[in-house]
């Protein structure tokens, strides 16, 4: 029984979601944290949405908002998609609360005061308009090197230079549409060259462990060979205030410094709104966060690995006093370097690479609408970019939701009771199990073990895969043992012991499939008698900010009653009715019209990769 911190990468509140990002992180952490309730640990599930930084500002500029209405938009829209889709957050909130304002400037001031927060001078592109600083990706000219237009400041893509804004030939601001203003400026630095011994040694450490995936922790430790101070303070008005440059107020904190943070603000979010409601102390958050045998796991995408094993862990170490400069830990104490970074691969769509701005994309608000929560679910955890880029097709996914979820599991779990309701109408009370009964059952059993370590070893989609392979040897048993001819009086004990032991490797399959599809194991667990909540659901909760009273919406839940991952008999006398069907077949002209939605057609798509 340990405590284990589930953090979540913060989606930005500059537009819906789309599928890529619940594929990537949401779905997965989702999994694992259901697995890791059931199988007896205290999770505490965080996250929220990340509301400042250029995105947020630009998407407002362009929608002649404020930024900070434009995150109340855009955050409800998100915690709604989240909640649908039914992840489990103890605490889904954002990045303009007061609370976290508060603990990222501690974190701020007390990486300053150890040392690790230099100033330096350096170079920024101005945007003449806005007053704004250009990220170099905003801005765009001639190539210096092959002279093809089109250019980033950041990178040429025609030569795949990596270039630098001010050499760029007639650099123009995306933004305005006017050439950027080069200027010196003075910025906050995070000294990570202090910081870089122990960094390689938590790393060494984490290597050691074995548990991470080989490519993160190599990508992670080839960081390390080139690294420099970086910038933690922009030339910004739209974000959070820096300690002791209040009259600087068109500097703020760089947006990645406070979003990380977020993950310890909002378990501390968590606790003050617990005590605040009678259940706990304000300081429960320390038991994830202070305590050396917490452990924490984080779930992003892969273009999230620098900021969550280089510039976070840093960002610890800092304010714990534990880099080259020394120092002494900040006031909320020695806190704990993340356990396991995992990060996903791409999700791409009809072999294209997803992208809002070319509307290359699929909102989960529009999948939701019109499909089962847990046929989205199903596809990312079967078919999801865990180990490798992943792509997502309409007739992927109702192929999968028809053939594997509807005529496997579903099918399975209809004709069981189904029989069980015509012939007894109850779970029957079995006779002797005969040898093919008790090696459904132990197989079934063994499952338990094997898909548990599996998403222990974050390897959801094989532990899904094993689920259901299981179900295929449910459905073998059913062929082979054919209850549906055991229709004479004598053979009455054997039906009964043949329909006890399929709705038990029912119910056993049901437990596992809690954490993957947990809105239909819910009305499977009713269909086989049961209560109907064996899978704890998120809550939207409207609150308002502890310091500031802005209302806002927080994803929250109690996820304490859960089944515990392991088998539990079914009870004969409990009573079963006629099944309605879990899941629904969907029909071949969906893939025709999602298609067309896309504005593609079956023979315009991209050829699968
Ligand atoms: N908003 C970032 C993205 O979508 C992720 C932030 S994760 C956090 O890529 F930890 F920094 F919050
Ligand atoms: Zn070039």
């Amino acid at each position: 029984m340990a405590k284990i911190l589930s953090a979540v990468a913060w989606p930005y509140a500059n537009g819906p979601r789309h599928i890529g990002h619940v594929a990537g992180f949401g779905v997965p952490s989702d999994v694992f944290s259901r697995y890791m309730r059931m199988a007896g640990h205290e999770v505490l599930m965080v996250s929220g949405t990340d509301e400042h930084g250029t995105p947020i500002l630009v998407a407002a500029e362009k929608e002649g908002l404020d930024p900070q209405e434009l995150a109340d938009i855009n955050n409800r829209i998100i915690v709604e998609d989240l909640v649908k889709l039914g992840l489990s957050y103890d605490l889904f909130t954002r990045t303009t609360t007061k609370n976290h304002e508060h603990v990222v400037q501690e974190l701020f001031v007390a990486c300053r005061d150890n040392g690790y927060m230099i100033v330096q001078e350096t170079a920024v592109a101005i945007d003449p308009k806005t007053g704004n600083t250009l990220p170099d990706r905003y801005i765009e000219g001639t190539c210096p090197l092959c002279h093809c237009a089109g250019a980033r400041g950041d990178q040429c893509d025609t030569c795949g230079n990596q270039l630098d804004p001010q050499d760029l030939i007639e650099p123009i601001s995306k933004v305005s549409g006017l050439p950027p203003q080069f200027t010196s400026t003075e910025h906050y630095f995070l000294d990570l060259p202090a910081l870089a011994q122990a960094l390689g040694q938590w790393l060494d450490g984490v290597e050691e462990s074995g548990s991470w995936r080989p490519n993160v922790i190599a990508f992670s430790q080839h960081l390390l060979k080139d690294i420099r101070p970086r910038a933690m303070s922009r030339d910004i008005s739209w974000g959070i205030p820096i300690p002791g440059w209040e009259d600087k107020p068109n500097k703020r904190l760089y947006v990645w410094f406070d979003a990380v943070i977020g993950y310890l603000s909002a378990a501390i979010e968590w606790a003050r709104r617990r005590e605040a409601a009678g259940e706990g102390s304000a300081e429960d958050w320390k038991l994830w966060w202070t305590n050396p045998q917490a452990q924490s796991y984080y779930f992003m995408g892969k273009d999230n690995i620098v900021f969550h094993s280089q510039i976070w862990p840093a960002e610890l170490l800092a304010y714990n006093g534990a880099g080259a400069r020394g120092g002494q830990a900040g006031a909320l104490g020695q806190l704990n370097l993340p356990t396991e970074v995992v990060a996903s691969e791409f999700l791409t769509m009809e072999g294209r690479k997803l992208s809002t701005s070319k509307n290359v994309v699929i909102y989960v608000r529009d999948v939701l609408e019109r499909y089962q929560p847990d046929a989205l679910r199903y596809f990312i955890s079967i078919a999801g970019p865990e180990n490798q880029d992943a792509d997502f097709t309409w007739s992927e996914f109702v192929r999968r939701n028809n053939s594997e979820l509807v005529a496997g599991w579903g099918n399975l779990v209809n004709r069981t009771a189904a029989m069980i309701a015509k012939n007894f109408g109850e779970i029957p009370t079995p006779g002797v199990r005969e040898d093919i009964d008790d090696a459904l059952l132990s197989a079934i059993e063994a499952g338990f073990a094997t898909v548990g370590s599996l998403i222990e070893a974050h390897q959801q989609r094989a532990a899904l895969a094993e689920i259901m392979r299981l179900v295929s040897e449910a459905n073998t048993y059913v062929a082979r043992t054919e209850p549906f001819k055991l229709k004479e009086p004598h053979q009455r004990e054997r039906l009964a012991t043949v329909l006890h032991t399929l709705i038990q490797a029912v119910a056993d399959l049901n437990t596992m499939m809690c954490v993957f599809l947990p809105h239909s194991s819910n009305t499977i667990d009713a269909v086989l008698g049961g209560t109907g909540d064996i899978a704890p659901m998120p809550q939207l909760v409207e609150v308002e900010d502890l310091d500031n009273g802005h209302p806002y919406p927080i994803i929250t839940g109690d996820y304490r009653q859960v089944r515990p991952w392991g088998r539990q008999w079914v009870v004969p006398g409990a009573p079963i009715a006629k099944p309605k069907p879990a899941f629904v077949k969907l029909d071949e002209s969906v893939v025709a019209e999602e298609l067309a939605r896309l504005g593609l057609s079956d023979d315009t798509s991209a050829p699968k990769a």
